[in-house]
C-alpha cells in the first residue's frame, strides 16, 4: 500500500485565469482546529462546487492585514471574503485572530472608511457556545465591524451554536451561502454532490526516518521557548513532577493535582491563566483505531500534499511517524465524528447498505438521523469505524478528512509564580461517564494526566512521568486579581472552579509577606461532601487561619439527604456582605470572580446576585440587572467558566 491519495481535483492544476469570475477569500479564527477545518471545507466544496469559475484561498486570520489590503485578493472587482471566526472563553476571539478582530474593531471605531472593505463583500460564521453568555461575541463583533467599514454583507451572520448542533447551523449558512453566490455572482454549480474529497498522498516509510523525526520533534519541543513564550503552535515539552489524588479514598470520582517542571525555561505566567494541554489516547485506543485501519500500529509512512492541492493546504503533523504515534497524538477518535467524515467514510464503505446509510447520516436529509445517532449519544469516531466495518479509509482519507486532529484541553492554571515560578499547575477532575450507547466515555486529557498518578497505596511516581512529558503552553487570561491588593474580592469556585482561586490565595499570601495590606477576601467553595471531594481543604483552612482570606464558606450539595446546598445558597446566606461588595462606595467596593461550569453554576450565581441586589438593595430587576453590566465591563466581576 503505497500511494492511498484519491485524485487531486483538476481544477487546482493551472487554473486557467480567464475562466476565474469570482475570487474568494476564506478566513478563519481558530483555537483548536475546529474553524479551521470548517474553512478548508468551505474552500474544497467551492471548489467541487464551482470549479475554475472560482478561484479560491484560505488563510488563517494572523496573517492578514486589518483592512485586508493584500495585493493579490484586492485586484479584481468585488472581492468576496468568508469568515468563520470562533468565540472563546469569556466573548473573546480566538489566540491567533485577536489583534485582527481589535484592531478591525479600532479602524471601525474611528470612523473612517477602508478604501479596500468598501470593495469588500462578505459572510461571517460564527463558531460558539450558547451556554455561555457572551455566545459568538467575537464573530458579531467582526460582522459588525465589516459592515461599519462599508462592507456589504452578502449573507446574514449566522451563530453556530455548539451546544446545539453546529454541523447543522454551518449546513444551513453553506446552502444560504451558495444560493447567495450564484444569484449574485451568475455562476452555477457545476457539481452539487460534494463527495470528490481531496486526501494526503500516503507513502510507505523507514523506521529510521521516523526515529530521526521524532528526536527533531523532541528536541525543538523540549528547547527553552524563545523570550519564554509558547503558543498552540508553539508548545513546550514539560515534565510532570509531582501529581497527586485531590479526593479521598471514600469518593467514586477522581481529581488530579499535577506539577509541570518549567524551572529554567523561561516561561512565564500570572495566577489566572489557563493552561493548554496537548493530550494522548490511551493505548487500548490507538489498538482499536489501528485495527479499524486494517493497519499494524509499527507501520510507518509519510503524509504528502497532492499535487493541484491548494496552496494553503499543509499535512496535518509531522511525517514519517508510525501509525501508533499518529493515532497517539494526532487523532481525535473519541469525539463525535462530523458530517464530512461520516461521508468520506461513505465514499469508501464497500457495503452497499452501510453506504447508503453513512451517505444519510452525512446529508441534508439526514439532519435528525445524525442528531439521534451521533449528536444525543455522543457516538465517537472510533464507535462509528467499530459500526461500518465495511468502511476502512485509506490513511491519507482518515487524516484529511475523517478524523480531527486531537486538541489541546484548556485548564485554568491553580497556583501563583510567586509562590514557586519554576512549577505550573492543573487540577483537573477525571472524566468518566456512562454514554447513553453504553460507552464508557473516559476523557481523553484528563485520563491522559491521571496517568501519572501514584497506584493506590505507592507513594512513588509511576515509572512514565520520568520517560514522558506533556507538550502545554500558556494562554494569558484577563482573570486577575485587582490591582490593589486593599480591594475586597469575592470568589466562587465549587469543585476544580477552586483552581485558579488557588493561585489567587497564593498571590495574595505573597503580598501578604512583603508586607502588603490585604483587603477582605471571601471564598465561596461547593463540592458533594465533607469527606469525598473537599480538594484542597488544608490549603483553604490554613489560607484562613494566616489571614490570606478572611472568609471561608463550604457548601456540602450531598451530605444532608433532604436538600443540596449550593454556593449561590451560600452568597444568600451571607447576602448583605455581597451586596456591599457590589456597591460603589468607596471602601467596600470590590471585585467579584466566579469559575466554573458555565451552564448550570455560574447562571444560578448570577440569578443569586441578581436576587441579592434587590433583596438588600432594593433595586428594581432592570436595575440589578444594569448594575451586574456595569460591574462587569469595570471589570469587578469576573469570569472564567467553561
Ligand atoms: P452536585 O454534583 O451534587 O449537583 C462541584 O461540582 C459542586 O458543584 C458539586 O457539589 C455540585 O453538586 C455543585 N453544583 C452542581 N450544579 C450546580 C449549580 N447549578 N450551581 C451550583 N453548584 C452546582
Amino acid at each position: 500500500k503505497v500511494s492511498q491519495a484519491l485524485a487531486p481535483q483538476p481544477h487546482d492544476v493551472n487554473v486557467e485565469e480567464d475562466d476565474v469570475k469570482l475570487r474568494i477569500a476564506v478566513f478563519f479564527g481558530t483555537q483548536t482546529g475546529t474553524s479551521e477545518r470548517f474553512a478548508r471545507e468551505v474552500e474544497a466544496e467551492l471548489n467541487q462546487r464551482y470549479g475554475t469559475a472560482v478561484c479560491v484561498r484560505t488563510a488563517d486570520l494572523e496573517n492578514v492585514t486589518p483592512d485586508l489590503a493584500d495585493e493579490s485578493f484586492c485586484a479584481k472587482e468585488e472581492p468576496l471574503a468568508i469568515f468563520l471566526q470562533s468565540t472563546y472563553g469569556d466573548g473573546e476571539p480566538t489566540d491567533t485572530s485577536t489583534e485582527f478582530v481589535h484592531q478591525l474593531r479600532d479602524l471601525a471605531g474611528s470612523g473612517k472608511m477602508s478604501k479596500h472593505l468598501q470593495k469588500l463583500t462578505f459572510s461571517v460564521f460564527g463558531l460558539g457556545n450558547s451556554s455561555y453568555e457572551h455566545f459568538n461575541a467575537a464573530a458579531k463583533l467582526l460582522d459588525k465591524s465589516l459592515e461599519q467599514l462599508g462592507a456589504t454583507r452578502l449573507v446574514d451572520i449566522y451563530l453556530g451554536d455548539d451546544d446545539g448542533s453546529l454541523e447543522d447551523d454551518f449546513q444551513s449558512w453553506k446552502e444560504c451561502l451558495w444560493a447567495e453566490i450564484e444569484g449574485r455572482y451568475c455562476i452555477s454549480a457545476a457539481n452539487s454532490c460534494g463527495n470528490d474529497l481531496t486526501s494526503y498522498v500516503v507513502i510507505s516509510a523507514s523506521m529510521d526516518d521516523a526515529e530521526a523525526v521524532h528526536q527533531n520533534l523532541e528536541a525543538s519541543l523540549t528547547q527553552n521557548p524563545a523570550e519564554g513564550r509558547t503558543s498552540s503552535t508553539a508548545p513546550y515539552s514539560a515534565q510532570v513532577c509531582r501529581a497527586f489524588e485531590l479526593h479521598s479514598n471514600a469518593s467514586d470520582r477522581s481529581c488530579v493535582h499535577v506539577d509541570f517542571n518549567i524551572c529554567g525555561t523561561g516561561i512565564c505566567y500570572q495566577h489566572g491563566d489557563h493552561l493548554g494541554v496537548f493530550a494522548e489516547n490511551s493505548l487500548p485506543v490507538v489498538q482499536r483505531g489501528a485495527s479499524c485501519l486494517n493497519y499494524q500500529l509499527d507501520y510507518v509512512f509519510t503524509l504528502t500534499i497532492p499535487s493541484g492541492a491548494p496552496a494553503s493546504l499543509s499535512t496535518p503533523f509531522p511525517t514519517p511517524c508510525t501509525l501508533k504515534a499518529a493515532l497517539t497524538k494526532y487523532a481525535d477518535l473519541l469525539s463525535p465524528p462530523r458530517k464530512t467524515a461520516l461521508a468520506a467514510l461513505a465514499s469508501v464503505s464497500s457495503n452497499p447498505a452501510q453506504k447508503a446509510r453513512l451517505y444519510h447520516l452525512a446529508s441534508a436529509a439526514g439532519k435528525q438521523e445524525y442528531n439521534a445517532y451521533i449528536v444525543d449519544p455522543g457516538r465517537s469516531l472510533l464507535e462509528v469505524l467499530e459500526a461500518f466495518p465495511s468502511a476502512v479509509p485509506p490513511l491519507g482519507l482518515f487524516f484529511g478528512f475523517v478524523s480531527a486532529r486531537l486538541a489541546p484541553r484548556f485548564y485554568s492554571i491553580s497556583c501563583s509564580p510567586l509562590d514557586n515560578p519554576g512549577i505550573v499547575s492543573a487540577s483537573v477532575a477525571v472524566v468518566r461517564e456512562e454514554r447513553p450507547t453504553g460507552r464508557l466515555h473516559e476523557g481523553v486529557a484528563s485520563s491522559f494526566l491521571a496517568r501519572y498518578l501514584p497506584e493506590k497505596g505507592e507513594r512513588n511516581l509511576p515509572a512514565v512521568i520520568n520517560s514522558h512529558r506533556v507538550p502545554l503552553f500558556v494562554h494569558p487570561s484577563n482573570f486577575k486579581l485587582p490591582r490593589n491588593a486593599s480591594t475586597p474580592v469575592v470568589m466562587i469556585g465549587p469543585g476544580t472552579g477552586f483552581a485558579p482561586f488557588r493561585g489567587f490565595l497564593q498571590e495574595r499570601a505573597a503580598l501578604r509577606r512583603c508586607g502588603k495590606l490585604l483587603g477582605p477576601a471571601y471564598l465561596f467553595f461547593g463540592c458533594r461532601s465533607e469527606h469525598h471531594d473537599f480538594i484542597y481543604r488544608e490549603e483553604m483552612e490554613d489560607a484562613l487561619a494566616n489571614e490570606t482570606i478572611s472568609e471561608l464558606h463550604v457548601a456540602f450539595s450531598r451530605e444532608f439527604s433532604n436538600r443540596k446546598v449550593y454556593v449561590q445558597d451560600k452568597l444568600m446566606e451571607f447576602s448583605s456582605k455581597l451586596n456591599s461588595v457590589m456597591k460603589d462606595d468607596q471602601g467596600c467596593a470590590g471585585s467579584i470572580y466566579i469559575c466554573g461550569n458555565a451552564k448550570g453554576m455560574a447562571r444560578d450565581v448570577n440569578r443569586a446576585l441578581h436576587s441579592i441586589l434587590i433583596r438588600e438593595g432594593g433595586y428594581a430587576g432592570y436595575e440589578a440587572e444594569g448594575i451586574i453590566a456595569h460591574l462587569s465591563e469595570a471589570g469587578r466581576y469576573q469570569k472564567d467558566v467553561w
